[in-house]
């Protein structure tokens, strides 16, 4: 079983649009589980259902529900999905800054997540640094820091390679990969890139790879009206499922 997360520095980068088309692309040949654990910003209610879901990540996370309950199976989606509740609520064990927890959280997370037939597990985790995704980033396989190219965006992705990242690729071998994401079709765009690659390269040579994905108006406009899975002509589509070729 292999473990990745979705990360990013900023919000609005990409990262529940990647997770989304990655699991249905590696579902067509691997039994795929996907998490929601952006618990400030969920959003997955929007994107599957009518109805919302009543059953949440945050029940299992607070030990009120069995981990194989949280999970939901849809006859129309071939891998399955775990939500974040929409709800904020003050009380709940993830919102907390409590370390003891986390770890002894992390710990049967691991152990039941092993306990299940799921090749791979993908968290669409919250922007930025919290102590969720810390805690998770000591059990991941894989990471995909997505990118967007503007100043803050990339800054904030030095940022967190040189204090977030760094201990975990270097210590916990996390395979990283950085994917500059919703990169306008304009050719200083891409020589800055090439800059900044390259700087991210000379500083951080275990990173394994680095890919554009274009900005793609169709991708946007289907965001508009609500549709976070991607049609297979798409060219975001095509895209990630090339990237994921190359590495699954
Ligand atoms: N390659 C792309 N081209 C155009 N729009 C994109 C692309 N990738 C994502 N978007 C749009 O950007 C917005 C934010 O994406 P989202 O996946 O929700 O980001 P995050 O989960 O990181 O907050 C959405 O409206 C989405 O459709
Ligand atoms: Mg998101």
């Amino acid at each position: 079983m292999e473990i990745a997360l979705i990360h990013s520095y900023k919000g609005g980068s990409g990262k529940t649009t990647f997770a989304v088309n990655a699991a249905s692309i590696l579902s067509a040949s691997k039994k795929v589980l996907l998490i929601e654990t952006d618990f400030m910003m969920p959003s997955f209610s929007n994107l599957y259902l009518e109805q919302q879901p009543d059953i949440f990540f945050n029940d299992y996370l607070n030990g009120r529900m069995k981990f194989e309950d949280v999970i939901y199976t849809f006859d129309h989606i071939a891998y399955d999905i775990i939500f974040a509740d929409r709800q904020f609520i003050p009380s709940d064990k993830v919102h907390s800054s409590d370390r003891g927890w986390f770890l002894v959280m992390r710990d049967q997370l691991y152990s039941d997540l092993k306990k299940t037939d799921y090749d791979i597990v993908i968290f669409d985790l919250a922007p930025g640094i919290s102590f969720f995704t810390l805690t998770i980033l000591t059990i991941a396989d894989r990471l995909f820091a997505i990118v967007r190219p503007d100043h803050q965006s990339f800054q904030g992705t030095l940022h967190l390679l040189e204090n977030f990242y760094k201990r975990a690729i270097n210590s916990l071998q996390v395979k990283f990969h950085v994917i500059f994401n919703q990169v306008p079709n304009y050719d200083p765009v891409y020589s800055l890139l090439d800059e900044w690659i390259h700087i991210m390269k000379s500083k951080y040579p275990y990173l394994l790879s680095f890919e554009n994905i274009p900005y793609d108006p169709q991708t946007a406009y289907l965001a508009a009206i609500n549709q976070a899975q991607l049609p297979e002509t798409n060219s975001s589509f095509i895209k990630i499922k090339d990237l994921l070729d190359k590495i699954y």
